[in-house]
């Protein structure tokens, strides 16, 4: 897009949409229980907050005729893009090399210009309770006939809007964010008289004015959370405690501020979530067995098991909480069962997650059927597993974590968001890390092309998708979870980037991406192998589309900031890795009572 038909299109926007910028914040709100549903209630004047926008997004739109020149002095480009037209509106050949500081320029004014819109519509989108910001909207389309459950307030989706917050220095949405979810996670959760652990933090919540109990005049808001159980398919966000806890460590880290996490209804919930996550179980494996769809891939996609996502945000998680919490007797336990975990979890990812093209011979080469404590084909591998499209798409260099590991199955599909937060939370070794990397840069037309970024490749196709997803159409070929792209994927893929010190990568996409967001409408996913069209039943003004764009523009100016997402790998931790490997599977395994513990 030629920058400044760019201008043209952003700029009426920009200057139309109205920023919310008043918070006010006193003390926090007190609880009162509702006796007849599971909403929290709070007595307040009626007020209604989005009904305007509606209208205001439209006008925005519609007024798109500002002129170039009054923007910036510039005219569009031929083709060379050598002309500046002056005041007097008389074209002038200039030099090549001023052509391109113009170019540069306007691209920077245009760039300013769309992150100026981004941040208006993320203000727009914040949802307030008791006149307090707690939240953002998912998605605020006025062309959507069906609202569904975009209009409340995801925890998976406020992460990127919590962190660009952070950033601007903004922390009461967010802090206010985190002690209201926190009252959520212990709310009573049933289905069919059935109730999950009480850690379990709810997918999303909405705000609702509902008539006062006892005076009809009045009206008081309450917080309405859907624990699964309203939710299509009825999947529980296992996703939502680990965000919960990574995003609190990073309010703790870029506000200053720790006496949020030192409050103890906080240090409760943190164990609580790590008490739901630590449980014994029946499972072998370190890694956390979830049901499909409990996550981002919130439909069936065939990623039940141990999908990726889900341990990385696991070992996340597992190492921000460590950091948090408080030493006490009584957690003592707690933390000697998260140290072995994660211990535990980065070996198997590290060692049987790990995919390049020498694993993949290896993998050729297996022989199968081993009963022995020995084994190297662990979990029964059958070499014809591998597909063909993976033969051809493994680049000499680079490699990456595949998607799922059971007995006898092995997802090779390359499922973004768990690769990127592996590399961020130090799941994977550093050569690992960089090598994912590689393999992001050699295959960026299948992950990136024209919209970053893939959720997954390659898609489910045919019979495939028809068992795998049960014939969803919303989950077909190249679209949605189907491997459709995700701008919002940009943020978490610019943590990792700025991680391994190659920014370049991420501002690469983003490029890509700022070319094309402002101008379609901020989309929650694009559609085909290239990621060209809008997706078929894509929400358009998604927040975190709009978060994850600003959350990546606001890390690469400032790169150091991505800290507060980032874990290292302590030493404690390598030494009872090597250890690990050391003594590994490989070799005959002893009598139980000589089996060594890693306690760190
Ligand atoms: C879709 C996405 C999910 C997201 C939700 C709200 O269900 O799959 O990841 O949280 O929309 O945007």
């Amino acid at each position: 897009m030629a920058s400044s038909e760019a201008i043209l299109q952003v700029f009426g926007s920009a200057l139309f949409t109205k920023p919310d910028s008043a918070y006010s914040l006193g003390s926090f709100i007190n609880y009162k229980k509702r006796n007849r549903s599971n909403a929290i209630r709070f007595p307040t004047t009626p007020t209604i907050r989005f009904e305007n926008l509606k209208n205001k997004r439209f006008e925005s739109f519609g007024c798109k005729c500002q002129n170039a020149e009054s923007v910036s002095g510039f005219t569009a480009e031929n083709e060379n893009g050598t002309w500046f037209v002056d005041n007097a509106k008389e074209f002038i050949p200039i030099q090549e090399t001023d052509a391109n500081k113009l170019k540069k320029e306007s691209e920077g004014l245009v760039s300013d210009i769309i992150e100026k819109e981004a941040w208006d519509l993320l203000r727009e989108s914040i949802v307030h309770y008791c006149g307090s910001p707690i939240g953002t909207i998912a998605a605020n389309d006025p062309t959507s006939s069906s609202v569904l459950n975009y209009d409340q307030v995801f925890i998976r989706d406020f992460i990127p809007s919590g962190i660009a917050f952070l950033l601007k220095e903004e922390y009461d949405i967010v802090r206010n964010f985190i002690l209201h979810t926190l009252q959520l996670q212990s709310w009573e959760k049933t289905m069919d008289c059935h109730s999950p652990g009480q850690g379990l933090m709810p997918a999303s919540f909405k705000v609702r004015t509902v008539p006062l109990e006892g005076d009809e005049k009045a009206t008081e808001e309450v917080l309405d959370p859907d624990f699964g159980e309203a939710a299509i398919g009825r999947v529980a966000p296992v996703d939502s405690g680990l965000w919960w806890i990574i995003l609190l460590r990073a309010y703790g880290k870029s506000s200053g501020d720790m006496s949020l996490v030192e409050r103890i209804d906080v240090q409760t919930g943190i164990k609580m979530i790590l008490k739901l996550c630590l449980a014994d179980g029946f499972d072998m494996f370190p890694t956390l067995l979830v049901a499909d769809g409990p996550c981002m891939i919130d439909r069936r996609m065939g990623i039940h098991g141990h999908p990726l996502e889900i341990q990385a945000l696991f070992y996340s998680a597992l190492m921000c909480a460590r950091e948090m919490l408080a030493p006490e007797d009584g957690s003592a336990d707690l933390i000697r069962a998260l140290n072995n975990r994660l211990v535990a979890l980065s070996f198997h990812i590290r060692e049987y997650y790990w995919i390049d093209l020498k694993k993949l011979n290896e993998i050729y080469r297996y022989k199968t059927e081993e009963y022995s404590y020995d084994a190297v084909n662990k979990f029964n591998i059958y070499p014809d597993q591998i597909p063909p499209w993976l033969v051809e798409w493994m680049p000499n260099n680079g490699g990456y974590l595949i998607g799922n590991l059971q007995p006898a199955h092995m997802d090779f599909r390359f499922f973004s968001l768990g690769n990127f937060w592996s590399v961020v939370s130090s799941l994977v070794t550093f050569n690992q890390a960089n090598a994912i990397l590689d393999l992001i840069e050699a295959k960026w037309g299948d992950l990136v092309a024209d919209m970053p970024f893939k959720i997954c490749y390659p898609a489910l196709e045919g019979q495939e998708w028809q068992i795998i997803s049960g014939s969803d159409p919303k989950n077909t070929p190249w679209s949605y979870h189907n491997g459709g792209s995700w701008p919002t994927l940009l943020w978490q893929l610019t943590v990792a980037c700025i991680k391994m010190d190659r920014p370049e990568i991420a501002a690469r996409a983003v490029k890509i991406a700022e070319g094309r967001l402002a101008q379609d409408k901020w989309p929650e996913y694009y559609d085909t192998k290239r990621g060209r069209f809008i997706g078929k039943q894509s929400r358009l003004f998604q927040t975190w589309t709009i978060a994850g764009y600003l959350v990546s523009k606001l890390l690469l100016a400032n790169p150091e900031k991505a800290k507060i997402l980032m874990t290292d790998e302590d030493s404690e931790l390598a030494n009872a890795f090597s250890c690990l490997i050391t003594s590994n599977p490989r070799k005959k395994r002893g009598p139980k009572s000589s089996q060594k513990t890693y306690i760190v």
